[in-house]
C-alpha cells in the first residue's frame, strides 16, 4: 500500500512512521509512506497556500491551486483508490473503516489547517472525509497519523504474529482481555492462577469471560 499525505507542516510527520511496526512495515515494502510539503506547491515567491476567506471572517482558508496541483500531479502518476481529507467534520474513523482503508492500494491523505481548505477541494478532488474524534486538532497531520498506523498495521505481513490483529480490542466488537507478564509474583500481587495452569481451552474461556466482562463493564455501548 501507498500513502501520500500532503501537509502544510510535513515536519509533523517525520517521526510517527520510523519506529516499531510501521518502521517495519516499510523495511518489508508493505507501506510505503510518502509525505509531501504543501508550500513546495504554494503560488508566487512567498509560496503562499492560504489566504482570507470570502465573505470576511477570521482565519486563514488553504487556498485551491497548490492543493489541486499537488493531488494532480500525484494522479497523473498512479491511479489513487481513495482522496481522504482529514477534519474534525468528518465521519467518525473506526475499526470497521480502518479495515476497509488497509484493502486499497494508493490513497492521498490531504491534512487539513486553519479554518480547513476551500470547499472546492472537498467538492471536487475529497472521496472520503474521516474526523478522529468529537474534539479540535490544531491541523489534520496528528489525525492523518493515528489513522495511517490503524490502516498499516492491518496490511498481512505487517505484524509478525498474523494473527494477532484479530484479537485486538474492537475487531470483534468486544475490548481485549488483561495482560501479564513475569513475575507471576510481584510482592503478593499475583497473575490469575488460569494463565499459570498451561490448560490452553480454560485459559481461551477465561480470556472471551474477561473481554466480555471488560466491554460490558467500559464499553456497553460497542456490545451486539
Ligand atoms: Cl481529522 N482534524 C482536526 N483538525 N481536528 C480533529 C480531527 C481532524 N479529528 C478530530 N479532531
Amino acid at each position: 500500500m501507498r500513502i501520500d499525505i500532503i501537509s502544510a507542516v510535513p515536519d509533523l510527520l517525520q517521526s510517527p512512521f520510523n519506529h516499531s511496526i510501521m518502521k517495519r512495515a516499510a523495511e518489508r515494502g508493505l507501506l510505503d509512506v510518502v509525505i509531501h510539503d504543501l508550500r513546495a506547491y504554494g503560488l508566487g515567491k512567498h509560496r503562499q497556500i492560504d489566504d482570507y476567506q470570502f465573505g470576511g471572517g477570521a482565519g486563514m482558508v488553504m487556498m485551491i491551486e497548490p492543493i489541486a496541483n499537488c493531488i494532480q500531479r500525484l494522479q497523473a502518476e498512479r491511479n489513487y483508490d481513495a482522496v481522504i481529507y482529514m477534519t474534525p467534520d468528518g465521519k467518525r474513523f473506526d475499526q470497521p473503516t480502518a479495515n476497509r482503508l488497509s484493502l486499497l492500494q494508493n490513497v492521498i491523505i490531504l491534512c487539513g489547517h486553519y479554518k480547513g481548505v476551500d470547499e472546492r477541494i472537498r467538492k471536487h478532488f475529497v472521496t472520503i472525509e474521516i474526523s478522529i474524534g468529537d474534539y479540535v486538532l490544531s491541523g489534520g497531520e496528528l489525525a492523518a497519523a493515528v489513522v495511517v498506523d490503524a490502516v498499516g498495521r492491518l496490511i498481512p505481513g505487517v505484524l509478525n504474529d498474523e494473527t494477532s490483529a484479530l484479537f485486538d480490542s474492537f475487531q470483534d466488537d468486544l475490548l481485549a482481555p488483561p495482560v501479564y507478564t513475569r513475575p507471576a509474583d510481584y510482592q503478593g500481587w499475583q497473575v490469575p492462577a488460569v494463565l499459570l495452569s498451561g490448560h490452553e481451552r480454560k485459559i481461551e474461556e477465561w480470556r472471551y469471560e474477561q473481554s466480555l466482562k471488560r466491554t460490558q463493564e467500559r464499553r456497553p455501548d460497542i456490545l451486539k
